[in-house]
């Protein structure tokens, strides 16, 4: 960390993984001192970040080393991915998570760090009121009584609470966002943990004009999705609030996965047929954002529309796909 007084600083954890990243942009452009921390570096391009440590936060040391001198800190570390990933390892997600979370926020009291926020996830929203793809929009207040997503959901919040507590007994100015899928540039496209939007832009990328591509479930499943820029613009509205139960942080927009299909395909000009496939993991039937308190905390909501956030993010997806292909004459050789 440069030791200049007159900066911010803030740490940033999971800063090679997708939002952390842009975060990290987001706040070298705010003029911040930014440290990174994550176990591995950025995949897609170099950290802006002054100091970077890579270190696994599952061990309390390393927690304590990135949490001193920082007056903000960004906790966006966890083991996470779509709904395939999810819901196959419950024991290893609820495991790490737990063990990165609790030692972070013990850590940053330890350091006295003035600001903690976390990032929780709408899966923390019980199943019982996301059973319908015309679900009423979730409301901060609906979390309880819970039924969250297993391992994953659980374990967000239980560490929802954690903030509570610290909140409450040290006076730690905790923060708790509760992100509802996030999509957008440099975000993982492949390898099992992408979620839908990166998933189906990827599957169009790679399909000839009229073919079909495999998509999960029936198709009229729903969503609202947030641009990733939308994203870390209300994530540091939140920290610098005085709020601190938890927020959503979405769109209101509802859309389908059939809709999602169709937008990426109009925006990649290839006509592509569905093949659904109720035998793959669908989560929740319906889930969107109510952001009336989002609205009174901040006057302020993401409002970029995915049939926008979706053209610069499927030409980054086509992009890094057309990268990884075999040129012509290449397979013509073999
Ligand atoms: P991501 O997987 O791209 O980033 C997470 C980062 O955490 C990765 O770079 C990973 O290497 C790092 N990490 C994992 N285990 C670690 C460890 N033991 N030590 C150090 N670093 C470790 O995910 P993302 O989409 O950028 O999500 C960021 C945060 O937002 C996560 O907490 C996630 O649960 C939450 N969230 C994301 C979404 C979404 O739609 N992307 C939705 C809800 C909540
Ligand atoms: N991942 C994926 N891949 N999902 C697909 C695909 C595909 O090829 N085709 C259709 N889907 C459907 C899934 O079946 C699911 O019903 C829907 O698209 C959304 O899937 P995801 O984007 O993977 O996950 P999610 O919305 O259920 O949960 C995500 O968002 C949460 C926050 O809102 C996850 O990323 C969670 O980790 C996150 O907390």
């Amino acid at each position: 960390m440069e030791n200049d007084m007159s900066r911010k600083s803030a740490l940033v954890t999971g800063a090679a993984g997708f939002i952390g990243h842009h975060l990290v942009k987001y706040l070298v452009r705010k003029g911040y001192d930014v440290r990174g921390a994550d176990i591995k570096p950025p995949a897609f391009e170099a950290s802006p970040a002054s100091d970077f440590a890579i270190c696994d936060l599952r061990d309390f040391d390393n927690c304590r080393a990135v949490t001193a001198d920082v007056e903000e800190i960004y906790h966006l570390a966890a083991d996470m991915g779509g709904i395939g990933y999810i819901s196959g390892s419950h024991a290893t997600i609820a495991i790490n998570n737990t063990l990165i979370n609790a030692h972070m926020i013990q850590a940053a009291k330890k350091n006295n760090a003035k600001r903690f926020l976390f990032s929780s996830s709408a899966c923390i929203y019980p199943l019982y009121l996301q059973t319908k793809p015309d679900v009423t929009p979730l409301r901060e207040e609906d979390a309880w009584p819970a039924q969250p997503e297993e391992g994953y959901g659980l374990e967000k919040l239980f560490m929802e609470k954690l903030c509570q507590y610290f909140h409450e007994d040290y006076g730690m100015e905790t923060r708790s966002v509760r992100f509802h899928n996030v999509y957008g540039p440099l975000g993982t496209y492949d390898g099992g943990r992408e979620k839908a939007p990166a998933a189906i832009c990827r599957k169009i990328a790679l399909a000839q004009d009229g073919d079909t591509i495999e998509i999960w479930g029936d198709g009229q499943q729903t969503r609202s999705f947030m641009y990733v820029d939308d994203c870390v613009e209300g994530i540091f509205r939140i920290m610098q609030s005085d709020h601190a139960a938890p927020l959503n942080l979405g769109t209101d927009e509802l859309v389908t996965v059939d809709q999602l299909v169709d937008t990426v395909a109009a925006i990649a000009g290839k006509r592509v047929g569905k093949a659904h496939d109720v035998s793959k993991p669908q989560g929740v039937r319906g889930r969107n954002s109510d952001n009336t308190r989002l609205r009174e905390v901040l006057g302020w909501e993401p409002t970029m529309m995915v049939r926008d956030g979706l053209v610069p993010t499927y030409a980054w997806i086509e992009a890094q796909v057309r990268a990884e292909a075999p040129m012509p004459h290449a397979i013509a050789a073999e």
